[in-house]
């Protein structure tokens, strides 16, 4: 068992580094769209902060090659000052002689951001001096960055080798509820995976052979799929090299008793023509669910006692083939299952909708909730010591 921010005793007055996962969407004013990752992680902050902890909290948000100045973390120290009024300052650096200044002035019960982690080309090298440096701001180290837990980076590896560390509440509760969803799954167990690429989910797809008893397959993965069971899929999205493997995991997945639905129906395009059809031409692109697919995969979903959800069933970035990823989203808010939706697509369509209250768990990560479906471990999480 990984040891948790409960298990850290007399934390009263020391500097704790608390790395977070405040990579959240933002509009062209820096106005944040989704605050979901902050919110998720207020529990492990005010925990830490009635400690009367000295907090220095620091995040990437985004992948900038270097500054830039609409991916600062300003908005999110902003956020987070309207949870921690007159506690929170925000130092616009990450490392060097600021940072060093703004955390010796620090008293018990302060609140420091700093500046986005991803500005210094350092931190996903996991430099060993950034590493250092980072590891010199505080006395202990927390981790409840759950969204980048599998990369292996400065601020969320380097850092828990050198300083006695333990994980947030939020970091706590993700990898509970997927131990528990895997290990003691809920009969039946309906998994929906969707998203572009075939490749990201395959070994996801393997992973629940023998614990799901119905996978939906939808989004441009599906046409892989449907190619290696020899149906025609036009101009639509394939990895020809995985036609092969697919039809391996099809029959090993049959083999083991596990129901695998595949659209029937397709949103398509033909040149620049929206067409709904059963069967894709040598000129069409299939781009959404159909219909009657629509209404399979909710068939499916009604009679479920255990959803789990990660990814778009169509290009649901475009207004036209979004209604598959929204009435899948509608299906699963309605179902009377325990419900899991990971990746930032499936969680969006939620929250759009407005059905985050009718979910059981939001996860936070996309990357981090694929890899603990496919059963491997997070680099981040392994380097946190065990009780
Ligand atoms: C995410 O949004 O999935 C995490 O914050 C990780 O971001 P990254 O893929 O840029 O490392």
């Amino acid at each position: 068992m990984k040891r948790t921010i409960k298990d850290l005793k007399n934390i009263q007055d020391k500097r704790v580094l608390l790395r977070c996962d405040f990579n959240v969407p933002l509009d062209k004013y820096g106005d944040i769209l989704d605050a979901t990752r902050i919110t998720a992680s207020i529990p492990t902050i005010k925990y830490l902060n009635d400690q009367n902890c000295k907090l220095i909290i620091c995040s990437h948000l985004g992948r900038p090659k270097g500054y830039d100045k609409f991916l600062s973390l300003f908005p999110v120290a902003v956020c987070l000052m309207k949870y921690f009024p007159n506690k929170v300052k925000f130092c616009p650096k990450v490392v060097g002689d600021e940072v060093k200044r703004d955390i010796a002035k620090m008293k018990s019960g302060d609140i420091l951001v700093l500046e986005n982690l991803r500005f210094d080309p350092r931190e996903e090298e996991n430099d060993p001096t950034f590493v250092k440096e980072l590891a010199s701001y505080a006395d202990i180290y927390v981790d409840d960055a759950f969204g980048v837990a599998h990369r292996k980076h400065a601020s969320n590896y380097g850092v828990a080798l050198k300083l006695p560390n333990a994980i947030g509440f939020l970091i706590e509760k993700e990898l509970n509820v997927f131990e528990e969803a895997f290990k003691n799954p809920k009969k039946p167990f309906v998994a929906i995976f969707g998203g572009a690429k075939v490749k990201d989910k395959l070994l996801l797809i393997k992973n629940i052979i023998g614990k799901a008893d119905t996978v939906l397959i939808g989004g441009g993965m599906a046409y892989t799929f449907l190619l290696a069971e020899g149906i025609n899929i036009g101009k639509s999205i394939v990895d020809l090299e995985l036609v092969d493997e697919a039809k391996k995991i099809l029959k090993e997945a049959r083999g083991a008793g596990m129901k695998v639905v595949l659209p029937v129906d397709h949103v398509a395009l033909k040149y620049d023509r929206v067409i709904k059809t059963n069967n894709l031409d040598a000129d069409m692109v299939g781009l959404d669910i159909g219909k009657k697919t629509i209404k399979l995969f909710a068939e499916e979903i009604k009679h479920a006692g255990q959803i789990v959800w990660n990814g778009p069933l169509g290009k649901y970035e475009d207004k036209r083939f979004k209604m598959g990823t929204f009435m899948v989203a509608k299906a699963v808010a309605k179902s009377s299952a325990y419900s899991i939706v990971g990746g930032g697509d499936s969680v969006g369509a939620i929250n759009t909708l407005g059905f985050a209250n009718k979910i059981d768990h939001l996860s936070t990560g996309g990357g981090a909730s694929m890899k603990l479906m496919e059963g491997k471990t997070l680099p981040a999480i392994e380097v946190i010591d065990t009780l």
